[in-house]
């Protein structure tokens, strides 16, 4: 059995402060969990680069080379002088494929949390687009946000990566109704999702033979060594992640290989032998079950474009 506390400190100010109370109100659940988004610290980003990178991982140059190849057909539905919308700063690859194609592009508005991140993205493309107007916005894209668009303005979102596989359900749902209500009425809006296949290519994508992705999952409890005074060691706890085909997802993993206690900010944390903290889930989805998400959050399904063998989808919506 596992030790259970309720969490109640301060308020949270400071995103320490947040931290501390998302760590430990998830390990004090009786199935604990951490959230994925604090993947992402400085080591944890550098992991995740190296990722994409993988053989195994197939989506990421999946979605770019399906990008480059549909570049011109999307440039011809969303018409020129679009503003084009990124939800996240992710990757100025993908962006700069977008904007290349793009009949005179008006503006980029990038939607980031991290303004350190999101300000390096928005220098690097002024360089290379001195016509553009840059326009980042430092806010939690699954808050709502209002953006003072002009009234004819030709508005283009783009939410690529999967990253909408990583919210359950009801919160894709939630995420897509707030974009609905941020972007203008037929607004077109470009999401990349990654798709049911084959369990065998799925679990090989999160258990590389290189264990980058072990090593990503576990930077999550070094992050909390560091920034927490916590004493997770690193090597009892190993890295799983399966396909769950009921709930169509990838879950990730960190299994205790024995019992133990661990302490983080004051606290002590139990764990059993084979007992797992559950850090992520990765979503896939089939072309109707996506259609079906979009239709019960304000959007119309207009394309969809999928790589060969069906590995990877781009869905185009437009608001309803
Ligand atoms: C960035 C959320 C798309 O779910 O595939 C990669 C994160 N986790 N390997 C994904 C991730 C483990 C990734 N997304």
């Amino acid at each position: 059995m596992s030790l259970a506390f309720d969490y109640r400190g301060p308020t949270p100010r400071s995103d320490t402060e947040i931290f501390r109370a998302d760590v430990l109100s998830g390990l004090s659940a009786r199935r604990k969990t951490l959230p994925a988004k604090y993947f992402y610290d400085s080591a944890g980003s550098l992991l995740f680069d190296r990722i994409t990178e993988l053989d195994e991982y197939y989506p990421t140059r999946t979605e770019t080379a399906l990008l480059t190849d549909i570049a011109g057909e999307i440039a011809h539905l969303a018409g020129p002088d679009a503003v084009v919308v990124e939800f996240g700063a992710g990757s100025l690859a993908k962006i700069r494929i977008l904007l290349d194609a793009l009949r005179t592009p008006r503006a980029y508005m990038p939607i980031d949390v991290s303004g350190a991140h999101l300000m390096a993205a928005a220098a690097e493309l002024r360089g290379h687009y001195p016509e553009l107007h840059v326009t980042p916005i430092i806010a939690d894209f699954t808050e709502p946000l209002t953006i003072p668009f002009a009234g004819n303005a030709n508005v283009f979102g783009f939410f690529p990566g999967s990253t909408i596989g990583n919210f359950d359900p009801p919160e894709a749902r939630r995420f897509l109704r707030r974009a609905s209500a941020t972007l203008p009425k037929g607004a077109l809006f470009l999401v990349g999702a990654d798709t049911k296949k084959d369990r065998a290519i799925l679990e090989r994508a999160y258990n590389d033979s290189e264990g980058v992705t072990a090593a990503f999952n576990l930077n999550l409890l070094a992050r909390i060594n560091r920034e927490l005074g916590g004493d997770f060691d690193l090597s009892r706890f190993r890295h799983r992640a399966f396909y769950n085909h009921d709930l169509g997802r990838i879950e990730m993993h960190l299994e205790s290989t024995g019992a133990q206690t661990v302490h983080v900010a004051g606290r002590s944390v139990r764990f059993a032998e084979g007992e797992t903290i559950h850090t992520e889930n990765s979503y896939k989805y089939s072309a109707p079950q996506f259609a079906t998400l979009a239709a019960s959050s304000g959007w119309t399904a207009r394309r969809l474009w999928t790589a060969d063998r069906n590995l990877f989808a781009l869905h185009l919506l437009e608001n309803a």
